[in-house]
């Protein structure tokens, strides 16, 4: 069923909307690394400012485990002021209801991170009450994280009318967007995938051989598969508890004779992350070595795979953004799927940023999600969708 953006109706001048948007930027040396995220909002922004409404501004940015002032939304307030917007920090919920009294027509206030609140993950309930009590219509244009369970997500929706909730722009485009890759994409359809957050990504990869035609595997994820074939992977990131699962996923493929490709080389560190750094063979990880990004052969055989593809989904990014050398297998994967003739779609706040540094001009297409993208592709409901259908 379509899910239809209703904001374009609604006559809302003075009346606070809570907008909730993924901020979640990258962030280097506590800066915006890269912006794709907040531009995303801004068509949403920009029309419930047109039609006089007080924006409630909310999103979370990382993981934090307690109040990390690093990850206060705080940080981004001179990237909005530089935009030309009118916004106001809040820390707590009741100091935007005071703040909101004397709010200006056409103001943002933004609050502060909503994983500070433990209540967040915990879909508490007086605190989806409040949060709800700031406002009278409620948007989601938080493509990237709509595959959380969270309160502002999952049930804040719900605590208003139909007609008083609706996505947003940024949302409405992305499924536009996913759904003609998902229903019309060109055959053979390749997926490439890496990154971490494992245990998320590994269900997706099962579904998504009902669509792909090939999946080529990078660092981390490619580890846990590693493994499971009985190769040694050193110090490399591998998610022992998700084996089964990889096992489960290798048989499917088999059966369903679709390549699992895994790459043939690795670059390593040694020791540490900040370690010397060596290419080797991917069955001669030594003891001491982390896998962080592919090798030469493998981005030679990753690339035969991309030039006859008509369409070529990717998601996770390899290598550490603090160190550049780290990057290089990243940047020419990016640079390979930019010159293919295939559509193609790059997913992910990390691999985005990458490919803007390079000014790639041959992408279809980014998404803001990671997750969330992957999600929507293997045909799992997303929690925070769930309200508009
Ligand atoms: C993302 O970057 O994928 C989203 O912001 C979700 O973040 P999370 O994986 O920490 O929930």
């Amino acid at each position: 069923m379509k899910i239809a953006c209703k904001i374009r109706s609604w006559e809302c001048a003075r009346q606070p909307v809570f907008v909730r948007a993924d901020l979640n930027v990258p962030l280097q040396n506590n800066t915006i690394a890269n912006d794709r995220r907040l531009r995303g909002i801004q068509p949403t922004l920009d029309e419930l400012i047109k039609k006089g409404a007080i924006i409630v501004l909310a999103s979370h940015i990382g993981r934090p485990k307690k109040k990390e002032p690093h990850l206060s939304t705080k940080i981004l307030i001179p990237w909005f002021e530089k935009q030309g917007y009118a916004i106001t920090f809040c820390k707590t919920i009741e100091e935007a209801i005071e703040k909101e009294k004397i709010a200006r027509k056409g103001s943002i206030l933004l609050l502060e991170n909503l994983r500070f609140f433990p209540e967040e993950k915990a879909r508490d309930r007086t605190f989806i009450t409040a949060l709800a009590s700031l406002a009278d219509w409620y948007v989601n244009d938080a493509f990237a994280t709509l595959h959380r369970n969270d309160a502002s997500l999952a049930d804040l929706a719900y605590e208003f009318a139909a007609d008083h909730r609706s996505i947003g722009f940024l949302i409405e485009k992305e499924l536009t967007i996913l759904n003609k890759f998902l229903h019309g994409s060109k055959k053979p359809v390749c997926a490439i995938l890496g990154g971490g957050k494992i245990a998320d990504k590994l269900p997706l990869i099962n579904n998504l051989l009902t669509f792909a035609d090939y999946i080529l595997l990078c660092p981390a994820l490619a580890f846990t598969f590693e493994k499971a074939i009985g190769k040694k992977t050193g110090k490399s990131l591998v998610d022992d508890e998700s084996i089964p699962k990889a096992l489960t996923i290798l048989k499917k493929a088999q059966l369903m004779n679709i390549p699992i490709v895994l790459p043939q080389d690795y670059q390593v560190a040694g020791g540490a992350i900040d370690g010397p750094l060596s290419i080797v063979p991917s069955d001669d990880i030594p003891d001491n070595g982390i896998g962080v990004s592919i090798g030469p052969e493998s981005l030679r055989v990753f690339n035969e795979y991309i030039q006859k593809s008509g369409s070529i989904f990717y998601n996770g990014a390899m290598g550490f953004p603090d160190r550049p050398e780290t990057l290089e297998g990243l940047k020419s994967l990016l640079t390979d799927i930019s010159t293919a003739s295939g559509t193609s779609i790059v997913a992910g706040g990390n691999s985005i940023a990458i490919a803007d540094q390079l000014s790639l001009t041959g992408i279809t297409y980014y998404s803001t999600g990671g997750g969330a993208t992957l999600t929507y592709l293997s045909g799992i409901k997303l929690p925070g969708l769930e309200p508009f259908y």
